[in-house]
């Protein structure tokens, strides 16, 4: 890459700036400006040179440019030497380079010629625009190329008063000769100008994918007054839905109420001290939970400028990894507890059913109230029964009983088998199956997992709505299930705890909180992931992964679950 020198800096008012200062902070790469074409730079620089009367001769053949041209061109193995000899010494260029420029400026003398005789061709324009973006031109500063084709004027001037001293033409061809070299010097700025530009352009736009590819949120700030200036691709991704848009904010107004007098602390530490970072913050996102993150400073120094760079790191996957490992602890631990309780009160529950049965069957002639609270009590036995298989189920390891299941299959049998609940909860079932591969489970238990998700889903929709079950491959050999609803919704605050062994938000008797429990512990006993997204008032979707039995092959979804209930 060429040396950028300090006239290039007026050219970036062309091109947006890598953080600029709009009011997303950024242009689109594809607005940038295209280059002029080089028609439309010759056309601009005559119309210049026109406009200011320095056309004194049109730009057609004429017999003084046929004159002039064939004098350079006898010439051009003189001017050229000449001028080596010169520039070169000048220019401390050595012995053996110095026949390579001669031979460089015999071609550059025959372009020109060709250009000075008939104006329309312009190859030597073609030429020095190349050599002006990456060619010899970019290597030197556009002075020393200036004062080079100065000296070739030069060289002509005096190989002209020599030999045509007795010539009429001799005034003519001089000015000629003059306005030819204006125009070149002239077209030849324009090129360096245009080159670095689209250097500096080029520069700008590598530093803004390299900003926006990065795997964080990104602020420019002003080490003044903490106010944004400039933002990646990345913070208006995450922060899209923010009221406002990031830049022209101070920094510490993206954070929470509470956290925003320890930004300010830690940008004021910036300032003085060059770095800073705190973690467990939050940033700020309309109808959104605030993102939790790391924040790391620098202050960045460049000649006169500083400026502060604010990196934010998402730590949303991070957490949610640990809640699921929290999950799995709380769950086995709950596990153990539940399997001995549950081990323990069976035999009593056994021994009481019978006595039930027994006294029933004892009492000669049992009164109609009798008789009810005997009804009661077996139905109510019933339930601890079920209770009590529920946490069995909970705290089974099922590693032992894991086999490869059809979901496609479960799910048309359990939505067959709920067909008259769901009809009479007035619920519409639509069933959305795709091909996927049988996942490693436990069958009993991807049952219970189907029932419990929908009957949740059934109570939270009081006056019916639809229940959708899906079936879909996922990326890394994982089967994707999900069972969505259209109903009350969960409120972020009980997100975190409905997985929660016994807890509930049903009145007592109409739920134990085992369900989603058993849910978990049935998707992480087979290695799968079970994730919730709900908005309030509109619905819950519960999504599942697991793991697909790589031995068996893709199960095609059986045409009557397609349909749904
Ligand atoms: N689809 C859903 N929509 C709204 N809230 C739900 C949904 N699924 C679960 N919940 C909430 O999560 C809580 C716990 O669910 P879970 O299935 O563990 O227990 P339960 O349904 O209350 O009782 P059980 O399933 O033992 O009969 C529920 O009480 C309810 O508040
Ligand atoms: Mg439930």
């Amino acid at each position: 890459m060429g040396k950028v020198y300090g006239f290039c800096g007026a050219a970036t008012n062309h091109y947006p700036s890598p953080m600029a200062d709009g009011p997303s902070g950024r242009e689109p790469a594809a607005e940038r400006p295209a280059l002029p074409t080089l028609q439309e730079h010759l056309g601009r620089v005559q119309e210049y040179l026109r406009s200011c009367g320095f056309l004194a001769f049109p730009a057609s053949e004429t017999p003084l440019r046929q004159k002039l041209a064939a004098f350079m061109e006898e010439h051009r193995d003189e001017t050229a030497r000449i001028w080596a000899e010169t520039v070169g010494r000048a220019f401390r260029i050595s012995e053996e380079d110095l026949c390579f420029l001669a031979q460089d400026m015999r071609e550059a003398v025959v372009r020109w010629l060709a250009h000075v005789r008939n104006p329309d061709d312009v190859e030597t324009y073609e030429a020095l625009r190349e050599h002006a973006r990456g060619g010899f031109i970019a290597r030197h500063p556009p002075s020393r190329f200036l004062t080079s084709q100065l000296k070739i004027r030069h060289i002509l001037g005096d190989l002209l008063r020599r030999d045509k001293r007795d010539s009429p033409d001799l005034p003519e061809l001089l000015a000629l000769l003059d306005q030819a070299l204006w125009e070149r010097v002239l077209h030849i700025t324009d090129f360096f100008v245009e080159a670095r530009e689209q250097e500096l352009a080029d520069q700008h736009e590598r530093y803004r994918r390299s900003l926006d590819s990065a795997p964080a949120i990104l602020f420019m700030v002003d080490p003044e007054d903490g106010v944004i200036n400039g933002s990646n691709l990345v913070a208006e991704r995450q922060l899209a839905s923010a009221m406002r848009s990031p830049v022209g904010s101070a920094l510490w107004e993206l954070h929470p109420e509470g956290e925003r007098d320890a930004v300010r602390t830690l940008f004021r530490e910036t300032v003085t001290r060059g770095s800073a970072g705190k973690e467990n913050l939050h940033l700020e996102r309309a109808s959104k939970d605030p993102l939790p993150v790391d924040l790391r400073t620098t202050l960045i120094t460049y000649g006169d400028n500083r400026i502060v760079q604010a990196m934010y790191v998402d730590l949303s996957e991070r957490r949610r990894l640990e809640f699921q490992l929290i999950q799995s602890e709380k769950m086995a631990a709950i596990g153990q507890l539940a399997a001995g309780i549950a081990h323990e009160i069976r035999n009593p529950l056994g021994i009481i059913m019978n006595a039930l049965y027994d006294l029933a069957e004892l009492l000669p002639e049992p009164t109609p109230e009798v008789r009810e609270d005997l009804h009661i009590a077996r139905v109510e036995m019933a339930r601890v029964q079920e209770i009590i298989n529920n946490l069995l189920e909970f705290s089974r390891d099922s590693q032992t009983e894991v086999q490869a299941v059809d979901l496609n299959v479960l799910i048309g049998r359990t939505l067959k088998l709920m067909n008259k609940y769901l009809q009479n909860s007035g619920v519409r079932a639509r069933a959305e199956l795709h091909s996927v591969m049988p996942c490693r489970a436990s069958e009993n238990g991807m049952r219970q997992v189907l029932l419990n998700l929908i009957t949740n889903a059934v109570q939270a929709m009081p006056e019916g709505g639809e229940l959708r079950v899906r079936t879909e491959p996922l990326d890394g050999d994982r089967v994707g299930l999900s069972v969505s609803d259209t109903g009350v919704g969960i409120p972020p605050e009980r997100l975190g705890r409905i997985f929660d062994p016994f807890y509930t938000t049903k009145s007592p008797g109409e739920g134990t909180g085992l369900g989603l429990s058993v849910v978990h512990s049935v998707i992480t006993n087979a290695g799968g992931t079970i994730e919730v997204t709900s908005h309030q008032g509109h619905g819950s979707t519960f999504s599942i992964a697991l793991p697909a039995e790589l031995e068996a092959s893709p199960h095609e979804p059986p045409s009557a679950g397609r349909e749904g209930a």
